[in-house]
């Protein structure tokens, strides 16, 4: 019988500061009125000096572990997407699994800026299908304020901070049951690398590293690639748009997740949404919504469950997950 990844638990993590539209417009010149209806977001979360992006995923993977029931005896690899790691080494992965008390198996990073998370999972199910590994933690964790220039109204008031965390466990008996990772589909495009980038990382010490973006152009892009992913997850697997429970995006914008709502002729109430609250958390956007929508009873077991999420890169991808 062919292994499947199975999801077994989800967790999350959030700054305790939260920060409104309003306060970012007294040192920025924006209104709480503009941001919402470009973006739909109201507030997001900024983390404190300690709420690095190890401590913050190392908090969700917990989280996950104590959902799934597992503990770290059972986590064989733990693969993290970054793209503002505590260092440039050791991984920020590694951070999290001795701060677990992991002492066994491997782990690393993945730098796929805002599809991160679908990177990371894609890479994680590959190897437990494998059986490189039989339990995987697969967390994004982004600490976005740190890379931000807050003096560019055009992408300060976009984005958040945050951490959200998978348990994936290797099951033999998935395929009869239908249940666990389906299928996942990577791309990227480097040739479109200037249009969303960072001018600088440890590499560059001319540069600070702020993130720059042209956000007409990502727009554009983000809707096509997405629904070519996400037409494309479900051909790979002869289903229809009917068979979908729930859609999970990347949250950055409420006007893209809508966009992409309505070509799947999802209503909205089976489209999860954070943007509002969480802004644009990067990898960690998705893991973070699927937290949220299995904790509050939203997404039961048995739901076919479709996640997609575009990037800097420009990189993108889908998973499609029985949960
Ligand atoms: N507050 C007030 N005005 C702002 C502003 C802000 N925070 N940011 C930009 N503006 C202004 C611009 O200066 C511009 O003014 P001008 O016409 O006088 O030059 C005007 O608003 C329109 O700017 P524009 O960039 O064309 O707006 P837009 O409708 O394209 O919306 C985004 C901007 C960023 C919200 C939108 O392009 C977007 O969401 N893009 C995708 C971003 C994304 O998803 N990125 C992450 C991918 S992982």
């Amino acid at each position: 019988m062919a292994i499947r990844s199975i999801l077994a638990g989800v967790g999350a993590y959030l700054p305790d500061r939260a920060v409104s539209n309003d306060e970012l417009a007294r040192t920025v010149e924006t209104s709480d009125e503009w941001i919402r209806e470009r973006t739909g977001i109201r507030q997001r979360y900024i983390a404190a000096p300690h709420e690095t992006a190890a401590f913050m995923a190392t908090a969700a993977a917990r989280a996950a572990l104590a959902d799934a029931g597992a503990g770290p005896a059972e986590v064989d690899a733990i693969i993290l997407a970054t793209s503002t790691p505590d260092q440039a080494f050791p991984a920020t992965a590694l951070r999290v699994q001795a701060a677990l008390g992991v002492t066994k198996g491997f782990g690393f990073d993945i730098a796929a800026a805002c599809a991160g998370f679908i990177y990371a999972l894609s890479v994680a199910d590959s190897m437990l299908r494998t059986g490189q590994a039989r339990g995987a933690l697969v967390i994004g964790s982004e600490v976005y304020s740190r890379i931000m220039n807050w003096q560019d109204r055009g992408t300060c008031v976009l984005f958040g901070d945050g951490a959200g965390a998978v348990f994936l466990r290797a099951d033999e008996d998935a395929g009869r049951t239908d249940r666990g990772i389906l299928s996942t589909h990577l791309h990227a495009q480097g040739t479109l690398g200037d249009i969303l980038y960072v001018d600088g990382a440890v590499g560059r010490h001319d540069k600070p590293g702020h993130l720059v973006m042209n956000g007409r152009e990502v727009f554009r892009h983000a809707v096509v690639r997405l629904a070519e992913a996400v037409a494309e997850a479900l051909a790979a697997n002869g289903l229809t748009q009917r068979d979908i429970d729930w859609l999970v995006p990347h949250q950055a914008n409420l006007r893209i997740i809508d966009a992409m709502g309505r070509k799947l002729g999802l209503p909205p109430e089976r489209v999860v949404i954070t943007v509002d609250r969480h802004a644009n958390t990067s990898a960690a956007s998705v893991p973070l919504a699927l937290a949220e929508a299995r904790k509050d009873g939203r997404i039961r077991n048995g739901d076919l469950v479709l996640m997609e999420a575009l990037g800097g890169g420009l990189t993108w991808g889908s998973a499609l997950v029985r949960m």
